[in-house]
C-alpha cells in the first residue's frame, strides 16, 4: 500500500473516497457523483477525521454546482442554499465540515452573477484547493510539532489523527510522522477508541505503512502504562477547539487528559487553525454528537438476551484548557493563555 495516502480526491468527473468502514480489511474506493451521495457518505462515516470531512463537503458543493449548473441562475440558487443545508446537517461536531460550508457559500455569493457552469468550476477549484492546502498544513503543523519528541519516546495517541482522517499527511500523527521521517524513533501507543476502533483500525495502519512501532492497548489500558512510567508525551487531533483552547476530540480523549496531568505527562492537540472555532468561547459552545445505540450494543455479543439495556454514546468529549500543554497548529505551538495566543496565529500573516 502506498505512503501517500489519499482519503479523497476527484477524478474523472467523480469524488472518490477511501471507504473506512471497511478498513483494516479491504481497502476500496467509492465514486460520488451527487452532493446527497458526498453528504450520506459523511454520516455514514466512510469518510471521517475533522479535516477530511470539511474536504468531503468542499467537494460535495462542487458536485452540486454540477448537477444544477444547467438550471436558470434563479434556481440554481435556490438549489445551492439546499446542498448547502443538507451538508450541513450531516455531522454537527468537527467544525471543519462548517467551516469549509461557509468557505465555499462565500464563493457563491462572491459569484452569484455568474453563470452555473462557471460557478461549477470554482466551486471544483476551490475544494481542490481546500484538499492542497489541508496536506500542506499538517506537513506544517508537523514541522512546528516534532520538537515536543525527543528519539526513543513513548508517545500514547487516542483515535486517529492520520492521512485518513484529513486530506493526507495527518495532524497528531502527522507529527509523529513527521519526527518519524527525520530520524527521530518513537514508539506509540495506540487507544483502541471504543466503540468505532478508529485508533485500533485506522492508527494501527497508517502506522504500520509508515513503519513506526506502536502497540495496541484497549482504552482502559492508558492510566496503567502511564503508571509504569511507559508513556513520555500524548498527542491527539481535534474535531473542534474553542476560542479559549477548551478541545473537543473522540470519546475518551478527555479521560486521556485528566490522567496524563495526574502523571505529570505533557498532553498535546494537533490541529489547523481551521478545527479552531473562534465564536464557540468555551466547552459549553460545542455540541456534542450522539450516535446511534447500535455502535455500542453491537460490541457485545449476547447483550439483547438480557433486554431493555439502555445506551449512552456520545461520540466526542472536551478536553478543558488546563489539560493541554500546547495545542500544535500550521503557526506553531499555541500555550496558554489560549485566548491571546490562538487569535494571535488567526491574525498572524
Ligand atoms: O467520529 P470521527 O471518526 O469522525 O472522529 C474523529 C476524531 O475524533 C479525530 O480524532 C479528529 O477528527 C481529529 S482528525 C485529524
Amino acid at each position: 500500500m502506498a505512503k501517500d495516502i489519499k482519503p479523497v480526491y476527484f477524478q474523472d468527473g467523480v469524488v472518490k473516497m477511501v471507504d473506512q468502514t471497511l478498513l483494516p480489511g479491504q481497502w476500496k474506493e467509492r465514486e460520488y457523483s451527487t452532493y446527497e451521495e458526498v453528504a450520506e457518505a459523511i454520516e455514514k462515516m466512510i469518510i471521517r477525521g475533522a479535516p477530511a470531512i470539511g474536504v468531503a463537503a468542499g467537494y460535495g458543493v462542487a458536485m452540486g454546482a454540477r448537477e444544477f449548473a444547467e438550471l436558470p441562475p434563479d434556481e440554481f440558487r435556490v438549489k445551492m442554499n439546499e446542498v448547502l443545508e443538507r451538508l450541513a446537517i450531516t455531522r454537527p461536531t468537527a467544525v471543519n465540515l462548517f467551516w469549509a460550508i461557509d468557505r465555499m457559500k462565500k464563493l457563491l455569493v462572491d459569484n452569484n452573477e455568474l453563470p452555473g457552469k462557471e460557478i461549477a468550476e470554482l466551486t471544483l477549484a476551490e475544494a481542490e484547493k481546500m484538499r492542497d492546502e489541508d496536506v500542506a498544513i499538517n506537513k506544517a503543523i508537523g514541522e512546528h510539532g516534532h520538537v515536543i519528541f525527543e528519539d526513543g519516546m513513548n508517545v500514547l495517541t487516542h483515535c486517529n489523527a492520520g492521512a485518513l482522517a484529513t486530506a493526507g499527511w495527518g495532524t497528531a500523527v502527522g507529527v509523529i510522522r513527521s519526527a518519524h521521517r527525520k530520524g527521530k524513533r518513537l514508539h506509540v501507543w495506540v487507544d483502541e477508541t471504543r466503540p468505532r476502533q478508529q485508533g485500533a483500525k485506522l492508527n494501527s495502519l497508517e502506522l504500520a505503512i509508515e513503519g513506526i512501532d506502536f502497540t495496541v492497548i484497549c482504552d482502559d489500558m492508558a492510566g496503567h502504562v502511564m503508571q509504569q512510567g511507559l508513556v513520555n508525551v500524548v498527542i491527539t487531533g481535534a474535531d473542534r477547539v474553542a476560542a479559549n483552547g477548551d478541545s473537543a476530540n473522540k470519546i475518551g480523549t478527555y479521560s486521556v487528559a485528566v490522567l496524563a496531568k495526574y502523571h505529570g505527562i505533557p498532553f498535546y492537540i494537533a490541529a489547523p487553525l481551521s478545527t479552531v472555532d473562534f465564536s464557540a468561547k468555551d466547552i459549553t459552545d460545542i455540541p456534542i454528537e450522539e450516535r446511534d445505540e447500535s455502535e455500542i450494543l453491537g460490541l457485545v455479543s449476547g447483550i439483547e438476551l438480557i433486554g431493555g439495556v439502555k445506551v449512552y454514546n456520545p461520540a466526542f468529549d472536551v478536553t478543558p484548557n488546563e489539560l493541554i500543554a500546547g495545542i500544535i497548529t500550521e503557526k506553531g505551538i499555541a500555550r496558554a493563555p489560549f485566548t491571546e495566543s490562538l487569535a494571535a496565529m488567526r491574525d498572524s500573516q
